[in-house]
């Protein structure tokens, strides 16, 4: 099967490995962002780290149109609810009925999402891990109008870049994030009422369950400010608390 043209929006911490990654498979990749100095710096780091890319393969513009050619796009602009809307439109305008439009969100409802797209059948979530060009798991998400044909697209390109995808319904936090939260919680709430201290709990769960980093060093890696914007997304949709 020939190679998709990939189109990435928003080349940030995420856009940027996941535009790497593409590109370590062959795939053409153009790369889009509003911000001229990130768009520059994205193929700066991309091309430093991997001498190997082929030049012509990596485009950089901070127009949306350039976009057109692109058949599977990779939206990895900041977790908001409108923007995400507002570029799914832009980006409906420019590409063709047939390409598929995937986002990197790590909560927001795919079905929200399509909600204001023209053609709801072809947006699904592919939710990367950071580092993305490491970490070998995509949640793969389908929203509620998101047909079998994009799905099995998005699957084939994932296994294709050498990701494992697994796939989930649109629901909030998906799967990692649904379970990951409440447990860095639990820890925070442990901590707080000094029940231990942090690398004892960090060196529990560590030897308990094998995991590369306890809960307390994870969160501090993820971001609090991430973590508490997870929590009170579940929460608002599930009103569980975490
Ligand atoms: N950071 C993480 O650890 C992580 C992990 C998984 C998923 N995510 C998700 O990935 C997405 C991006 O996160 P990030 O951490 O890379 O954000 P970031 O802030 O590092 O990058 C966002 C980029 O989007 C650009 N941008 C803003 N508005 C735009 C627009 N209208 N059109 C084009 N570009 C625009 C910004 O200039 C910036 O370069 C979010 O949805 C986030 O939840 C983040």
């Amino acid at each position: 099967m020939t190679k998709k043209h990939i189109g990435v929006i928003g080349t940030g911490m995420m856009g940027t490995d996941i535009a790497h990654l593409f590109l370590l498979s062959g795939y053409p990749v153009s790369i889009y962002d509003i911000d001229e100095e990130k768009v520059k710096r994205a193929q700066e780091k991309i091309t430093s780290k991997s001498k190997e890319i082929k030049e012509e393969l990596l485009q950089v513009t901070t127009k949306i149109d350039d976009l057109s050619p692109c058949q599977f796009i990779v939206e990895a602009v900041p977790e908001n609810l409108e923007l995400k809307q507002q570029v799914f439109q832009e980006l409906e305008q420019v590409v063709s009925p047939s390409a598929i439009l995937a986002s990197n969100t790590s909560g927001i409802s795919i079905a929200k999402i399509a909600a204001v797209c023209e053609h709801p059948e072809r947006v699904i979530g592919t939710h990367f891990f950071n580092p993305a060009t490491k970490m070998p798991l995509v949640e793969v998400i389908s929203g509620e109008h998101t047909v079998s044909a994009t799905l099995e697209e998005t699957l084939y390109i994932i296994e294709d870049i050498g990701k494992t995808p697994v796939h989930t319904k649109d629901v909030p936090g998906f799967i990692v994030n649904r379970i990951v939260t409440p447990m860095l919680n639990e820890a925070m709430h442990l901590l707080e009422n000094e029940v231990s201290t942090t690398e004892e709990i960090d060196k529990a769960i560590k030897l308990a369950m094998g995991h590369p980093m306890g809960p307390l060093q994870l969160a501090e890696f993820i971001g609090l400010d991430t973590i508490y914007h997870f929590m009170e997304q579940i929460y608002e949709e599930t009103k569980l608390a975490q």
